[in-house]
């Protein structure tokens, strides 16, 4: 699906991403697991191609429109959806901007993205506050589907909702996915989470992936004393 080949950003002085080098294939679902700081969002910010590199590239294996191919949920529905816009209005709007679709035929649309994230059409008409934290995640997913993309960046997407709803989130992610036959990038700072979803996983400690393996590799033989950290961590809980 995409190289990133020795991709470096730094921020001044600072390092964000330093060297990475990795692939994505076709249909996987590939983790991305770091403490906070270590680069994960300025990686998916890369990818987006929201910011420039310092240095090295992302080869993307697609002759289509990369901005409408790629899309990213955020861990914070709340901050990612306009308070004054309307549920239907912020789903619509990304079809509106790749004009995928005439006017007349967006509503609809919307109420086959909603039913997709399992929203009711009523939902269209609210503002994200008279929603749930799910809900309004939900909505966030449903937004980043509406351009038909192959590929979903999820940065920490159930990071910022109560654990009971962390669940369903992650198995609506997971029944999408199957469903649109999509490709998946999938931070979390949480190695349960990775887990749960993931084929495969990378760990990023100060901007550098420090382990690559498949998930279950990871968590039964750990090579990097920081992932063996992460995942002592986990078990603690
Ligand atoms: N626009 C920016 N300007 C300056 N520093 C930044 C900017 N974006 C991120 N950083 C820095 O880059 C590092 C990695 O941040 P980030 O990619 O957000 O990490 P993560 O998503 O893993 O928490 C942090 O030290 C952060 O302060
Ligand atoms: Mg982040």
């Amino acid at each position: 699906m995409l190289e990133v080949r020795n991709l470096t950003k730094s921020f001044g002085t600072a390092v964000a991403v330093d060297n990475l080098s990795f692939s994505i294939r076709q249909g996987e679902s590939l983790g991305l697991v770091g403490e906070s700081g270590s680069g994960k969002t300025t990686l998916a910010r890369l990818i987006l191609k929201l910011i420039e590199p310092t240095s090295g590239s992302i080869v993307y294996n697609s002759v289509g429109d990369i901005r409408r191919e790629c899309q990213i949920v955020f861990q914070d529905p709340q901050s990612s959806l306009n308070p004054r816009i309307k549920i239907g209005e912020a789903i619509g709007e990304p079809i509106l901007i790749h004009k995928l679709l005439p006017k007349e035929n967006i509503t609809a649309r919307v109420a086959e993205l909603l039913g997709l994230v399992k929203l009711s059409k009523e939902h269209s008409s609210r503002f994200p506050h008279e929603l749930s934290g799910g809900e309004r995640q939900r909505v966030g997913i449903a937004r980043a589907l509406a351009s038909n993309p192959k590929f979903l960046i999820l940065d920490e997407p159930v990071s910022s909702l109560d654990v009971s709803i962390q669940v369903d989130i992650l198995k609506l992610l997971k029944e999408i996915k199957l469903q649109l036959n999509l490709t998946y990038l999938f931070i979390a700072h949480d190695l349960s989470v990775i887990g749960f979803m993931c084929d495969r996983v990378m760990v990023m400690k100060d901007g550098k992936i420090v382990e690559e393996n498949n998930t279950a590799e990871i968590f039964s033989a750990p090579r990097d004393p920081y992932t063996r950290q992460l995942i002592d961590s986990t078990l603690k809980i």
